[in-house]
């Protein structure tokens, strides 16, 4: 057959992505540079039909054959074996390669399709160092109901104002719910396309054919591979199975860097992790981002997990409104504005968050045993450190800490479970066990050692002075802390008996 615009079939070393749909008419990257491929295609794009070595693979065991049989020669299972290219999961690291076999200096590859391009939406371009590269990957994970859907509508209408085409692909909600939120945050660009399905082969047939800059598929869990003939069974398995979500990904991973458009998955993802499907896709694309925060709370975070094309630990801050999520300049506005001060139990930490300090508010409740057994409970915080801070607090500051339940949290939805936070919660919990109140001004940060001994924490300086930023005149430290900047007393401690006993928060009865 001949190709439309190119020459023979057969003459392309570049094998096309996989979909489920026959049609494979693709633009596929040539040799970089523009280079003279092998056999003598110029590049560095040309369309073509995909000459696809013929190979068949066995859904259930993974093996591969020359020729179709309607019985797996390795595993005998029947009805199994699928034309390679109609399944999908093509050796992509051979696509990419530049088949020419010959080394390059690395210094002369281009690197020019690695250029970031802005997304219009400042917080999440600055967590990206600078915005989605073309032809990259993210997922963006984070629980339902954070506000996934709601920032990726902003990023694509932003994109789409400034110009642009791109795609919205919602398989969880219908194009009419899809509209109605996008009214909620603001006129809807000409160039912000949706197209509502479910079905993978249907997908990569819109992104051939509406050819936007940026894609966004809302979400991988419900988007699945259909039979690809009829009356073939599943590929495997249930839309948000592992099996399909990580067939889907192949597939849209292998799109996005065939027709170099920038591609953002969304995956659900629950507060334990349980939900494992977009977790195993991490190591497939090129940047992770997770958006967290409470959904009873207005501030969001959002952070690189992986990020191949610049650093992680930027930090982007967001408050959900009624018009969507806004950036926020000022989150001691949202963590500290409700404090209280002047009660027993509460003490400021700056908690470091990506490369950023945040002052957040750790509060403690001490109550005398409501059961048989004493119940220790956290918001925001790792419970496993709680309980073996109160029991160094038990040991080395006297405390009693055996009969009484212990509530521990952090105001604003914030969750710090570094162990920086050790002193700070032996604080805390130390005020709210003797009724005690620590100074409204004081902040604290150390890791708390079994032996009691207050430790060394990663980035004092900057945590320090975003402490004397918002006003902290005192913080308690470990006691090798270096100076810290004008306007701070450093309360220097080694030990986390002297730091409870230095405010008057040891045991009231005798401790
Ligand atoms: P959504 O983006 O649907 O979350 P996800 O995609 O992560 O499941 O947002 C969910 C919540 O955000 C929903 O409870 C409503 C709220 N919301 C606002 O508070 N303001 C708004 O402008 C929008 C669009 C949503
Ligand atoms: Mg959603």
């Amino acid at each position: 057959m001949q190709c439309p615009s190119g020459p023979p079939e057969g003459h392309c070393a570049y094998r096309a992505v996989a979909t489920t749909t026959p049609c494979l008419q693709l633009e596929h990257p040539g040799p970089p540079g523009g280079a003279i491929a092998p056999d003598g295609t110029p590049g560095p794009y040309h369309r073509c039909m995909a000459k696809t070595a013929k190979r068949h693979r066995c859904i259930d065991c993974g093996s591969t054959t020359a020729r179709w049989a309607g019985r797996c020669p390795t595993c005998g299972e029947w009805n199994t074996l699928v034309e390679e290219s109609a399944l999908g999961p093509l050796v992509r690291a051979v696509d990419e390669l530049d088949l020419s076999g010959l080394p390059v200096p690395l210094s002369s590859v281009d690197v020019s399709e690695a250029a970031a391009v802005p997304t219009g939406v400042e917080e999440f371009d600055r967590v990206l160092s600078g915005g989605l590269v073309p032809g990259s990957v993210t997922l963006l994970g984070g629980e339902p109901g954070i506000g996934k859907s709601t920032l990726l509508l902003q990023v694509l209408a932003a994109r789409a104002d400034a110009g642009h085409r791109v795609l919205l692909v919602s398989a969880e909600e219908s194009a009419h719910q899809v509209r109605l939120r996008a009214e909620r945050l603001g006129p809807i660009p000409p160039g912000l396309l949706i197209l509502s399905a479910t079905d993978v082969g249907q997908v990569i047939n819109a992104v051939v054919e509406s050819e936007p800059e940026l894609v966004v598929i809302d979400s991988i869990q419900a988007v699945a591979v259909g039979p690809a003939t009829p009356g073939e069974r599943r590929a495997t398995g249930v839309p948000g199975s592992i099996g399909q979500v990580r067939e889907c990904a192949d597939q849209l991973v292998g799109l996005a860097k065939a027709r170099q458009v920038a591609t953002v998955l969304v995956g659900h993802v629950t507060k334990d992790g349980s939900l494992a499907g977009p977790r195993a896709l991490e190591h497939m694309v090129d940047t992770v981002l997770s958006f967290e925060g409470d959904r009873h709370h207005a501030l969001r975070l959002l952070l690189a997990v992986k990020h191949r094309f610049g650093p992680t630990g930027e930090l982007g801050l967001f408050e959900m409104g009624d018009q969507g999520l806004n950036r926020v300049d000022d989150p001691g506005r949202l963590l500290l504005g409700d404090r209280l001060t002047g009660v027993p139990g509460g003490v400021v930490l700056p908690a470091l968050q990506g490369r950023r300090t945040l002052m957040v508010e750790l509060q403690a409740l001490v109550a005398p045993m409501g059961q048989a057994q004493p119940k220790r409970s956290v918001v925001g915080l790792d419970g496993g450190r709680l309980v073996m801070t109160l029991a160094v607090l038990a040991r080395h500051a006297g405390l009693p800490m055996h009969a009484v339940d212990v509530f521990a949290s952090v105001a604003g939805g914030i969750r710090v479970t570094e162990p920086a936070a050790d002193l700070a919660v032996a604080l805390a919990v130390a005020s709210a066990s003797t009724g005690v109140a620590l100074p409204a001004d004081l902040a604290a940060v150390g890791e708390v050692g079994l032996s009691g001994e207050v430790r060394q924490v990663t980035n004092l300086p900057r945590r320090l002075e975003e402490a004397a930023r918002l006003g902290f005149g005192r913080v308690v430290v470990p006691a090798s802390a270096p100076d810290g900047p004008p306007g701070v007393e450093l309360i220097r401690t080694d030990t986390v008996g002297e730091a409870v006993g230095r405010f008057g928060c040891l045991d009231a009865h005798g401790g």
